[in-house]
């Protein structure tokens, strides 16, 4: 890919969607020294990135048939600590980083057996888990149910606040000389000629040598893309809630992965349960089936969580893929145009491999090895 700057030495980039994946994009480049414009129809970090649980977890929610997905999960999971630090550090803000392990835990005997079937589908992919007997599970986590039968103990897997991830990235790319644009929708890429011009807001062009497509569910829906270059991607909703524990004595100290939710403990005693996984369009309401499934699995694993107020109930859509993997590296048949999109169920998780590998793409015009195997070709043809 070339991307000519009209500036003397980096290009001006402009980028669609102010997301974790969008920011943190545009944190690497603003750093780099770019002039960077994002463009967010909304509110930034208001999108999936504030919806998710902020789960790091490479190793409990290795899945069959997303083998290839593991080795950009687990790099992007070993840098998360310098990551967070850097950014920490240029923002001022805490980003909530626990690296406490995780824990996906059984009741009965059939869950037993699910969990250790994939206990050893995981461990054959070369991931450090260990199985635990319901006393050493309990010994980690008291308050879970007396009946809590075996457990896995993943280590590497741990958790970020989400929010304050956003509202960091916000702080430190503005800090970094970006421009942020929100309630402003970009409603078209401008092509000529195979090669990007820029982007169309409020009907003007606003010209930039390259334009990053990071607009999450919503990736579809900007005009101007062609069919080769227009990512399979569609909202996959997810139901969600918290409660709130008391933080000096929280019922869960680790992210706890019981059969249909997972739990997540942050530091300030929210507790969040997640979450549903629907097929659903745009449909973003909350239901009582919903939210009925996630709390009747929460305090089956949790008895105690009957007694906490519920501090809050939403919905997301997770940008789903074809193949549950992103969609990273240039567009085909555009020159300058960019994609980064699709992250799925592990956009926190997947953040800082994102912005590290999608800003050297659009600086030195090289896609890097760890994210060779994620561009449109593997789709053969577009989306
Ligand atoms: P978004 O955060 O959705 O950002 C896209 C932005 O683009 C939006 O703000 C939108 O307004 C904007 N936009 C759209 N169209 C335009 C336009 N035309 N012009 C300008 N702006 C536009 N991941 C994990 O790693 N760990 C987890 O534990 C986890 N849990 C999750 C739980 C739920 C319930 C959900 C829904 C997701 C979860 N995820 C998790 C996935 C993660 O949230 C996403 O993969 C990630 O947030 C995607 O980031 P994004 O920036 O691409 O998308
Ligand atoms: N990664 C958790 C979720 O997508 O619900």
């Amino acid at each position: 890919m070339t991307i000519p700057s009209t500036s003397a030495a980096k290009p001006a980039v402009a980028i669609i969607g102010g997301g974790v994946v969008g920011l943190s994009i545009g944190w690497r480049l603003a750093q780099a020294g770019c002039a960077v414009d994002i463009y967010e129809k909304g509110t930034a970090g208001a999108g999936a990135s504030r919806a998710a649980a902020g789960m790091l977890a490479a190793g409990v929610e290795a899945e069959p048939g997303e083998q290839s997905l593991l080795p950009l999960c687990r790099e992007s999971q070993r840098r998360w600590p310098g990551f967070a630090a850097e950014l920490e550090a240029a923002s001022g803000m805490r980003v909530g980083l626990r690296q406490e392990g995780t824990l996906a835990v059984a009741l009965t005997r059939d869950d037993v057996e699910h969990l250790r079937s994939t206990y050893e589908f995981q461990r054959g992919l070369g991931l450090e888990l260990h199985w635990l007997h319901g006393a050493a599970v309990k010994e980690r986590e008291p308050f879970l149910n007396p009946r809590t039968s075996a457990g896995v103990f993943s280590p590497a897997d741990g958790q970020v606040d989400n929010r304050q991830v956003c509202a960091a990235l916000i702080l430190a790319f503005a800090k970094a000389g970006g421009r942020l644009h929100q309630r402003t929708g970009v409603q078209a890429v401008d092509i000529a000629a195979g090669r990007v011009r820029g982007v169309v807001v409020d009907g003007d062009l606003r010209p930039a040598d390259a334009v990053v497509l990071a607009a999450g569910a919503w990736s579809r829906q900007i005009a101007g893309l062609p069919a080769g270059a227009m990512p399979p991607v569609r909202p996959v909703k997810g139901q969600m809630l918290s409660v709130r524990m008391d933080p000096a004595n929280p019922l869960l100290r680790h992210v706890v992965w019981p059969p249909k939710c997972y739990l997540v403990p942050r530091l300030n005693g929210t507790l969040i349960v997640g979450a549903t996984t629907e097929e659903k369009g745009w449909d973003e309401s909350l239901t009582a089936g919903g939210v009925l499934a996630l709390l009747e699995a929460a305090w089956r694993a949790l008895p105690g969580i009957e007694e906490l107020p519920i501090a809050e109930m939403w919905t997301g859509f997770r940008p789903g893929s074809r193949d549950d993997a992103p969609v990273l590296g240039p567009a085909p048949g555009v020159d300058g145009l960019v994609l980064a999109t699709g992250h799925h169920r592990n956009g926190i998780l997947l953040t800082p491999v994102t912005a590290d590998s999608i800003a050297e793409l659009v600086l030195t015009g090289r896609t890097a090895d760890v994210i060779a195997g994620f561009g449109m070709g593997r789709f053969g043809g577009g989306g």
